[in-house]
């Protein structure tokens, strides 16, 4: 159950959000682990005493003292079940209230949402005119709560970062809201919990927990255009960038304002591409621009011819980006 060994386990977890229902997970396991146990039990008993000839009814008819002692087991048994659905019941209901609000005010709102089949986070800005929309990877401070308003741009998804809490669903034309709050820094794995479509199992996203010095270095950096270095083929690539992809993806600073797709503005700061499905590293970039629709078939982004050496280029480009 180590941090690193189960990046999905909901059994260990690590945040506010999800330490009741990490205890009520582990309680409906053992009630239902007892539960098992003892029905084996009584049915491995049954068959021994069957086995061994010792029979209620040798004569062929039930005898009337033994209905007594049968009629009373079955109450037990009743009683025994209803006290522990009972149990379950109010526990659950109790964890429901307990994860409903966070504990104290949030730091910060991300808006998240939901589209085939990627994550859109746009974070709030803490003043006027500090707001930014990044992809695929939220970065949240430690110890600190976070409103998440949840939204879907087509069909239903579901925000499940299994270590930070519980699934909320994206419904389209609502907005749910939940909360996440990690206690300790490091990467938190998510996944889309409903299923939307072909490449539901690629929507995966990633959240990384910072210490809250690290986390506003980052939402400044965000902030702030990318500053590509200034070199021939990275200029060669901003052009092609501009003139080709444009249209569906943005980058804060440049006349790129597309929001069909994800912004790409500080691609290169992202550990993954198209929603946790390759590296982001120049030989994934590089396969991704070359063909998306065999890495990721049905998805949105188109095949764009383009020349090996604009391909070059535009990677050269967007790896600069941070
Ligand atoms: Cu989005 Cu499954």
């Amino acid at each position: 159950m180590a941090a690193g060994a189960y990046p999905m386990s909901y059994l260990a977890t690590a945040g506010a959000s999800a330490a009741p229902i990490t205890r009520l997970g582990w309680g409906l396991l053992t009630i239902s682990i007892v539960v098992v146990l003892m029905v084996g039990a009584l049915l491995a008993g049954a068959l021994w005493r069957r086995r061994a000839g010792v029979s209620p009814d040798p004569e062929g008819r039930l005898p009337v003292e033994r209905r007594g002692p049968g009629l009373r087991w079955v109450w037990v048994g009743v009683g025994i079940s209803t006290l522990a659905l009972f149990v379950s019941t109010v526990w659950t209901l109790t964890t429901l209230a307990a994860v409903r609000h966070p504990p104290r005010p949030p730091a910060l709102t991300i808006q998240v949402t939901g589209h085939d089949w990627w994550w859109e986070a746009r974070y709030l800005g803490d003043a006027p005119g500090r707001d930014f929309t990044t992809a695929n990877e939220l970065h949240i401070p430690v110890g600190q709560p976070v409103r998440l308003e949840l939204r879907s741009a087509d069909v239903i998804h579901s925000f499940w970062i299994p270590k930070l809490g519980g699934k909320t669903d994206l419904i389209p034309g609502r907005t749910n809201m939940a909360w996440i709050e990690a206690d300790r820094p490091g990467d938190y794995r998510g996944q889309c919990g409903e299923f939307c479509g072909l490449e539901h199992a690629r929507m995966a996203l990633q959240v990384v927990a910072d210490p809250p010095a690290a986390f506003q270095a980052w939402r400044d950096r965000q902030l702030a255009a990318p500053a590509p270095a200034a070199s021939p083929p990275i200029a060669a690539g901003a052009a092609v960038f501009q003139a080709r992809c444009g249209a569906c993806h943005a980058i804060r600073g440049t006349p790129a304002g597309g929001l069909f797709g994800p912004d790409l503005s500080h691609l290169a700061l992202r550990r993954t591409l198209a929603a946790g499905t390759l590296t982001n590293d120049p030989q994934g970039l590089t396969a991704w621009l070359a063909d998306p629709q065999a890495i990721k078939p049905g998805n949105e982004m188109p095949r764009v011819p383009l020349t090996d050496g604009d391909r070059a280029a535009l990677v050269a480009y967007l790896q600069s980006l941070s």
